[in-house]
């Protein structure tokens, strides 16, 4: 594994050499150590967070304080990763000074490198706003989930040649003001590989096909920890719900019938000689 730190720049490094980019969320310090000692490329501290995490129905309900507290835990496990902190809801839509001023949050309280910010053409000023300022930022177009009021449920985007256009104008848009990579969510692969192809930054699909140049997805789904969702573009690739079930009944059992703790994981005087 190469262990040279990845930075905004080295992914867009990586796209023109043809190499896939390999993303996925942490919320905590654990899963942050263990991403980096299987070589994920990239961290999102995910406003996800708000469901996988605690228990939302929707991630519109997570706050900045969330994601700092977050953010913290997740940067003291990483080490090689570029860890990009995901800018909830109304934190960047009020105005593009909040917008800095938030982001600025992420990189001097919670250690994060990096921002993503939901929002097509329209956040364009926005992004250029925190770009300026010094903060390298992913854009999220596609589904954006952040819009679920609007939206009302989740849709795929891009289906039919007009919104395909749009797909690749927001690219472009959001390219020309300086974002070192795109989220691509919930688009038909075809939308996927035109979009890739039309912007020099990076996409990175979750739900847009294999020809983005990236994918990220959620890290409890790939484990099969979080059950209350499933969309149709989760490969669950374990079952740890189920291995704890069963490690964590085993525990109970145990304890009722006093097998544990046994001498082993128990501490005795030494004998004296
Ligand atoms: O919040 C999140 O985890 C995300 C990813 C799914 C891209 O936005």
């Amino acid at each position: 594994m190469d262990d040279k730190k990845v930075t905004a720049a080295s992914l867009r490094e990586k796209k023109e050499r043809g190499e896939k980019i390999t993303a996925l969320t942490a919320y905590d310090y654990s899963t942050a150590v263990l991403l980096n000692e299987v070589g994920i490329d990239m961290i999102l501290v995910g406003d996800s967070l708000g469901m996988v995490v605690l228990g939302y129905d929707w991630t519109l309900k997570v706050t900045m304080d969330d994601m700092i507290h977050h953010t913290k835990a997740v940067a003291r496990g990483n080490t090689r990763a570029l860890l990009v902190g995901d800018m909830p809801f109304l934190s960047f839509t009020v105005s593009s000074e909040d917008a800095v001023r938030n982001a600025g949050r992420f990189v001097q309280e919670g250690g994060a490198e990096a921002v993503k910010i939901e929002g097509d053409e329209e956040i364009a000023e926005t992004v250029r706003a925190v770009v300026s300022a010094g903060i390298p930022v992913l854009g999220h177009i596609g589904f954006t989930p952040q819009q679920i009021l609007g939206y009302g449920k989740s849709k795929i985007e891009g289906r039919d040649e007009e919104a395909l256009e749009k797909l690749i104008n927001d690219a472009r848009a959001l390219e020309k003001v300086g974002v070192f990579a795109v989220v691509l969510e919930c688009v038909p692969a075809g939308a996927g590989a035109r979009v890739t192809e039309s912007v020099r930054v990076p996409t990175i699909g979750i739900g847009a096909g294999v020809h983005c140049d990236g994918q990220i997805l959620i890290t409890n789904d790939l484990l099969g920890l979080y059950e209350k969702m499933k969309p149709k573009f989760v490969k669950q690739y374990a079952d740890l719900n189920e291995i704890s079930r069963k490690a964590i009944s085993e525990y109970i059992r145990e304890v009722r019938e006093s097998k544990f703790p046994d001498d082993a994981h128990s501490y005795h005087v030494p004998k004296r000689k």
